[in-house]
This record gives C-alpha cells, structure tokens and sequence, in this order.
C-alpha cells in the first residue's frame, strides 16, 4: 500500500501548536475527521444519552426550563461536589472536589497547579497523550513508564524502582487505561501508593474510564491511597454516557483541589448551571450502577460481535481483548504505517479508527466498542471487509 497521507495532515498532526506544545494528534485526528464519515469508530466512550433518557433516570426537565443561567457555582455545586465525594466512597469530601469542563480541562488544572518546569515526574506511557503533551509544554523533566506488548501491564517493578531513584515530584498514571485497555489490581495500586507515600510523589490519576471494568471492579487510586497522596481525575463523558454535558473533575485533598479551582479560574470558571444540575442527577447512588452497568452492557455485546466478525477477518488484524473502557487496542500485521492504514479507511472506505501514531505506537490501532450495538455489526464488518481489500491491494 503506497503511503498516501498528504504531507499537510503528517505535519498538522506531528508539529507544534504553540513553542513547546505539541499538536494533541489523537484529538486533532478527530477533529478533522469524525464529522465526515459513515462509519464511526474512534470514539472512546459508549453510545451517549438522549435527553428523553435523561429523564426515566430521573432529571427534571422542567426543573431545566426554570433554571436561572447564571454563572453558578464556579468550583460546582454544594450538591454535585457531594455526589462525586460518594463515588469515591467518601474518602474525599466535597470541598477537595472541583468540577470542571470535561475530565480534559480536570488534567489540564491538575497538571498546571503540580508542575513547574524542571520538576521529574513519571508518565504512564501510552495514554490519552494530553498529559505527555502538556508536560513538553511546561518543560517538565519526563521519565516515561511504558505498558508494552502483549500483556501491555503497567510496568510496577519499573515504576517502584524509578521512584526510589528519582523521588519524582509526581506520577501521572492513566488507568483504566486508555488505549491499552488494561487495568491495575487493587494490589498493584496499593503497592505503587506506598512507595509514593515513601518518597513523597503526589499521583495524579486520570480515571475517567474507572467503572468500566468488564469482570469484577478495580477501586479508585482515592479509595487505596486517600486524598493525602493522590489526585483523581475523572467525569461523565466515557462510562456516563454523556461526554455532550462536559462535566469532569479534581478530587484530592482540599489544598490541592482548591490550586486547581484557582487555574479554573483562568480558563473557564465554572461548568455550565445545566449540566451541572443534570450531573448531581445523574451521579445519585442509583444511577451510578445502572450507568455503569449500561456501559459494560453494551461493550460486552459490541466484543462478542467483534470476535465474531474477526473470525471471518482472516488475521487482518490483532486484538488484544480489553479488562475496561469502550475501545480495543489491535495491532496491524501487515503494516507498520498505521496513520496511512487509517487515513486510507477515511478516504477510500469512510470508516475512521485512530492511528496508533497518535498514541506514539505505530503498528496498533484503536477501534471504538461502545456504539449503539445494534448498528455495531454493520460498523466492525465494513471496517473488516475495508481491510481485507487493503491488504489484497498491499
Ligand atoms: C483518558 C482520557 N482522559 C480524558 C479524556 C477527555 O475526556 P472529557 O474531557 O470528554 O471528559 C479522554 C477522552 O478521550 C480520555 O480518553
């Protein structure tokens, strides 16, 4: 297959967008893209809500037509805050919470309020790419950590001993991780948080895909190290389905959340009034489970349609069945040049996937598993049969 992505794309996605902060491949890729074609599957969360949905879960929709929009509660309201304290069982109150746009904007404030340039910090590698992206920016010292194949395991003896050696300043750990899929055990979390106690490194955790997990549960970072140690960031746009309301969070220690509010500050303030109230709706105990639930109900059912799509697939490409999320890592056998792959899906068979180039591990590529299941099978079987003609044409 001759390499056809056009130099303009390579360089949009492989520059910079500003000194020293690296264009967000993963995102721009589908910025440009995700509008534009037939069959989707990049994205990263399960099929979102409608606002009919909203309802049987219990959101007032006249409550919606008399609410004052107003700026709000710019740190989120008394209420949300408390929701979010009891998802995490409470081992953080609500005064260490801070609700944001999106879990994207929480690891933004998160990142800009713990690091300063210089600083060592230890970067769970691949994942989402936002937070290695925004560490180049503010010129941290990075000391990556990577999850290799086939397992893909957060490396922990690595992570143990690097601690011990660099007493980092933090440790930015992605789990569930995205785009591996895989999960750490509850004793692998509780390892990693003594030795970060020991040695005084905050671990800052993007958990936004914690709740996903397809067989038994994994705790929150919170939930083993408490607030002390540790900062979670997370929302409602993956697990939740309901990415359109752009409510994330901070949750850690009242300091540190309250550094976090003071960045917000700068950036956008407060969430929106609406989605807050549908938010604190939402996150009451009831629907946490059966949102959670609806999340592995439909991945469960898109991974068997999948497996039985690949049976058929003839080795086009190489899944590697995930603990957790709403995406499959697959590596690509007979190419190393997965953006050309993927680019070629977008222009000649309108189906678009994400590159593992984005996540800096070419050869792989991410498939979405969370969409509506009963389109699932017509989606995966055209991105098959659109593989099978590249390879015969390789
Ligand atoms: C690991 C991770 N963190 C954060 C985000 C941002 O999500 P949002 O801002 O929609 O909550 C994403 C989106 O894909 C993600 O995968």
């Amino acid at each position: 297959m001759s390499s056809s992505v056009p130099e303009c794309l390579v360089r949009t996605l492989f520059s910079e967008v500003a000194e020293g902060l690296p264009c967000f491949c993963l995102e721009r890729w589908q910025s440009l893209h995700e509008t534009r074609v037939k069959v989707l599957l990049s994205e990263s969360g399960v099929q979102p809500l409608t606002v009919y949905e909203l309802a049987e879960y219990g959101v007032d929709l006249r409550k919606v037509l008399s609410l004052e929009v107003g700026y709000g509660w710019t740190k989120g309201s008394p209420e949300l805050r408390e929701r979010v304290s009891e998802l995490y069982g409470r081992t953080v109150d609500a005064e260490g919470v801070v609700v944001t746009n999106g879990s994207a904007e929480a690891n933004l404030v998160a990142l800009l309020s713990t690091v300063k340039p210089g600083d060592k910090v230890l970067v769970d590698m691949p994942n989402y790419m936002q937070v290695p992206g925004l560490l180049k920016w503010v010129k941290a010292h990075v000391i990556p950590l990577w999850r290799s194949p086939p397992a893909w395991r957060f490396p922990l003896g690595e992570a143990l001993e690097l601690m011990r050696r660099h007493r980092p300043k933090a440790l930015f750990v992605n789990d569930p991780n995205n785009p591996t899929g895989t999960i750490m055990s509850e004793r692998e979390l509780d390892e990693l948080a003594q030795e970060a106690e020991s040695v005084g490194t905050l671990m800052v955790f993007d958990e936004v895909y914690w709740g996903s997990e397809l067989q038994g549960s994994r705790p929150s970072i919170l939930e083993v190290a408490g607030a002390e140690h540790a900062l979670s960031v997370s929302g409602l746009s993956k697990v939740y389905g309901l990415p359109g309301l752009r409510i994330g969070w901070v949750a850690g220690n009242r300091e540190t959340a309250n550094k976090s509010w003071s960045v917000k500050d700068y950036i956008t303030i407060a969430p929106s009034v609406l989605s807050d109230y549908v938010a604190s709706v939402m996150l009451e105990s009831g629907n946490v489970e059966r949102l959670r639930e609806r999340a592995r109900r439909i991945v469960k059912s898109n991974l068997e349609t999948l497996k039985e799509a690949l049976a058929s697939g003839e080795g086009v490409i190489e899944p590697y069945w995930p603990e957790a999320g709403a995406y499959l890592l697959a590596r690509i056998p007979w190419s190393g040049d997965t953006l050309a792959v993927s680019y070629k899906l977008f222009t000649d068979y309108s189906v678009l996937i994400n590159p593992g180039e984005c996540f800096e591990i070419p050869g792989f590529v991410r498939i979405g598993t969370g969409q509506n299941p009963s389109k699932y099978g017509r989606s995966v079987q055209a991105l098959i049969n659109a593989l099978r003609d590249i390879v015969n044409v390789h």
